[in-house]
């Protein structure tokens, strides 16, 4: 009998379109002689169809995993892996922590400084703090200003200037209740694919070549002119360490299925700086994701099978799991 797999998708996210795309390239990847594929769309206001997937035990006899492909809000954060624990389903992907975590930039550089892996200078300030500029001070221009909590570039500016930082940080404030205001470095964008439960493995490293001043939204999804080599140039030993940050990173914040870990690397030092990780990365046509492991010799479908493997492993496991006395 055929698996059947859910793949919910859209979602009430500034990434909906970015999602919807993801989704179209994993449903036409999935392969259907070993799958059979249900649609679950999220539009923008959060509504479901043709159904909506409902929290409680066993109330989805029809699916046998669940592949959430919605990226940043209401989806990557841990707010859909809830949904899908509660209805007991199997599903692809990091957990709740894992994905909470991962979505929050502060959280995921406290959980990364604790290990003594590299992450760059930053402060996390609240919404409606009164002087960003003297809170920023111990950090040299220009920075960068992000919400804590989101991703493709959303809110994210980059500030030359007090004047600029604290148009900036407005701005981020919008998005969220928290701003993370990090130093800007001047260097290169590599970026990891990270797959596994207890034995997650790297992929090969890329770099991402951004058109623009940073790898922004237009960059990334729209203009179609930021480029991408995998793999990455770079001297073996700088692969290995990077290879090898990836996976601790991704154990750090305990990820589960798939995540991709982004790096920065400095001109000027030639150190490695963890920027974030993303645990649902860009499934399109173009994403760097299915690419890396591509290159790695892991072609799209059976990367897609073994997201649903890693799944259903873990499933078993919670099956095994007891959780009254
Ligand atoms: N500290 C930094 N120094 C230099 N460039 C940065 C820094 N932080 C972010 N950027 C640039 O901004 C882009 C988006 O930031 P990122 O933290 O990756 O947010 P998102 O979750 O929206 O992808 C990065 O891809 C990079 O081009
Ligand atoms: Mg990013």
């Amino acid at each position: 009998m055929k698996l059947r797999v859910a793949v919910v998708y859209g979602g009430r996210s500034g990434e909906h379109e970015v999602s919807v795309r993801s989704a179209r390239a994993i449903i036409d990847g999935l392969d259907r002689d070993k799958y059979e594929v249900l649609e679950y769309f999220i539009d923008k206001q959060g509504k479901w169809s043709p159904r909506p997937m409902l929290p409680e035990p066993d109330a989805q006899p029809e699916i046998d995993v669940v592949f959430p492909v919605l990226h940043g809000t209401f989806g990557e954060d841990g707010t859909m892996q809830g949904l899908l624990e509660l209805a007991g389903l199997a599903y692809v992907g990091a957990g709740v922590l894992g994905s909470a975590v991962s979505m929050d930039k502060e959280m995921t550089k406290r959980v990364c400084m604790e290990r003594m892996l590299p992450v760059v200078d930053f402060v996390a300030l609240p919404r409606g703090t009164a002087n960003v500029v003297e809170a920023c001070a111990a950090l040299p221009f220009p920075v960068f200003v992000k919400p804590a909590n989101l991703g493709s570039s959303v809110g994210i500016s980059k500030a030359h200037n007090a004047r600029e930082l604290e148009a900036a940080f407005a701005l981020a404030a919008e998005y969220d209740r928290k701003v993370i205001v990090e130093r800007g470095i001047v260097g290169r964008e590599l970026e990891c694919a990270v797959l596994g439960n207890e034995a997650p493995a790297a992929s090969l490293p890329c770099e991402i070549l951004p058109s623009r001043e940073f790898y922004d939204y237009d960059d990334k999804y729209t203009l179609d002119l930021a480029e991408a080599q995998v793999p990455a140039n770079l001297p073996p030993q700088t692969t290995a360490e990077l290879r090898r940050l990836a996976v601790e990173c991704y154990r750090a914040v305990e990820c589960e299925g798939m995540a991709r870990v982004d790096f920065l690397l400095e001109a000027s030092t030639g150190k490695l700086y963890i920027n974030e990780i993303n645990t649902i990365p860009g499934f399109t046509s173009i994403s760097m994701y299915p690419k890396m492991w591509e290159h790695s010799g892991l072609p799209f479908p059976a990367l897609l099978d073994r997201l649903i493997d890693l799944a259903l492993d873990r499933q078993r496991q919670r099956k095994a799991t007891r959780f009254t006395r």
